[in-house]
């Protein structure tokens, strides 16, 4: 079982990720349904309490709370009183005194999620805070690769681009190694963590050499707006030397498929036509995000309330 916040894939153990991996499997079964919605969750509140844009993880949120019929408040924060100079831990806690049955925090500072969780009754699940971590986005990763192998353990991972700037990146180097992948990094030496064997992976600056056998090749985005320097020379020489097209993916295995978790820069770390088509698993990716969304949503509000055990 997991613990009362989801804050970061290395929290977790292989059998909690398991878990999570089996319950967003029977959560698929709802989607497929004519009538999406079961009552697993009436009577929960969750709030949705985001200071960066989302497209994939609010809405996927959003949607997953209510096929479980849950509450799903989306707290606006542009129109709040932190206009007016709340602080975001008197913002937390006073949605906290509302009673909510877990609150979900994008941030782009490392570390917000977990300030919160510390003072709040409520469970807190991490939607991505600056580098840090992006769990859900890693656990739904996890689950396109074993629904579309058969099997984490023994596959080989390429994770391509801004390894430093990712949460996504960092999310998943945790969770692949814990389900038994080999992860491999690659990208611009500036964009590359500093101490890739203390994370675990094997990390190349040759695209050719990290795609060698590769079952996952996986796409970061480029973070203009995380970058505050030059840490390559330009888009046009970053896409020639990392970018993912069908040529360079044939030093890949040939049932090699292609994830990218979004938004993806077209051109840049991916062409059109991978983008678009298979071996390309990136819509799997979003439509998994709803089950995976659910179960941990399941896992977590679903527990008995503070005023059941009381
Ligand atoms: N992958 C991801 O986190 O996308 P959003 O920023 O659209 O939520």
């Amino acid at each position: 079982m997991i613990g009362k916040d989801l804050l970061g894939m290395e929290d977790l153990e292989k059998s909690e990720i398991q878990t999570i991996l089996d319950t967003a499997e029977k959560m698929q079964e709802i989607g497929l349904r004519e009538v999406k919605k079961v009552p697993s969750l009436r009577g929960r509140t969750i709030v949705n309490l985001f200071f960066e844009p989302s497209t994939r993880t609010l809405s996927s949120f959003e949607i997953a709370g209510k096929r479980l019929s849950a509450d799903v408040v989306n707290f606006a924060t542009g129109q709040s009183s932190l206009s007016k100079s709340e602080s975001i831990l008197d913002t937390a806690k006073t949605l906290d005194a509302m009673d909510p049955d877990v609150v979900i925090v994008r941030h782009g500072v490392a570390g917000v999620p977990k300030r919160i969780a510390d003072v709040l009754q409520a469970p807190v699940i991490n939607a991505g805070d600056g580098a840090h971590e992006h769990p859900t986005q890693a656990l739904l990763d996890i689950l396109t690769v074993y629904q579309e192998k058969g099997r984490i353990e023994g596959l080989t991972v390429a994770i391509i681009g801004d390894i430093m700037h990712s949460r996504v990146a960092r999310s998943n180097i945790y969770g692949f190694l814990k389900m038994g992948a080999e992860v491999r990094i690659a990208g611009p030496p500036t964009m590359l963590p500093p101490n890739p064997d203390q994370l675990g992976v094997k990390a190349y600056q040759s695209l050719r050499e990290a795609l060698d056998g590769a079952d996952v090749v996986m796409a970061l985005r480029i973070q203009n707006e995380r970058l505050q320097g030059a840490y390559f020379p330009s888009i046009r020489e970053y896409a020639a030397t990392f970018g993912l097209d069908r040529s360079t993916l044939r030093f890949a295995k040939d049932d090699a498929i292609v994830m990218h978790p979004g938004p993806v820069n077209r051109g840049v770390e991916l062409a059109h036509d991978l983008a678009d088509r298979r071996p390309s698993v990136i819509l799997d990716q979003v439509r998994n995000g709803v089950a995976l969304r659910m179960a941990i949503l399941y896992l977590i509000a679903g527990r008995v309330s503070r005023f059941e055990r009381d």
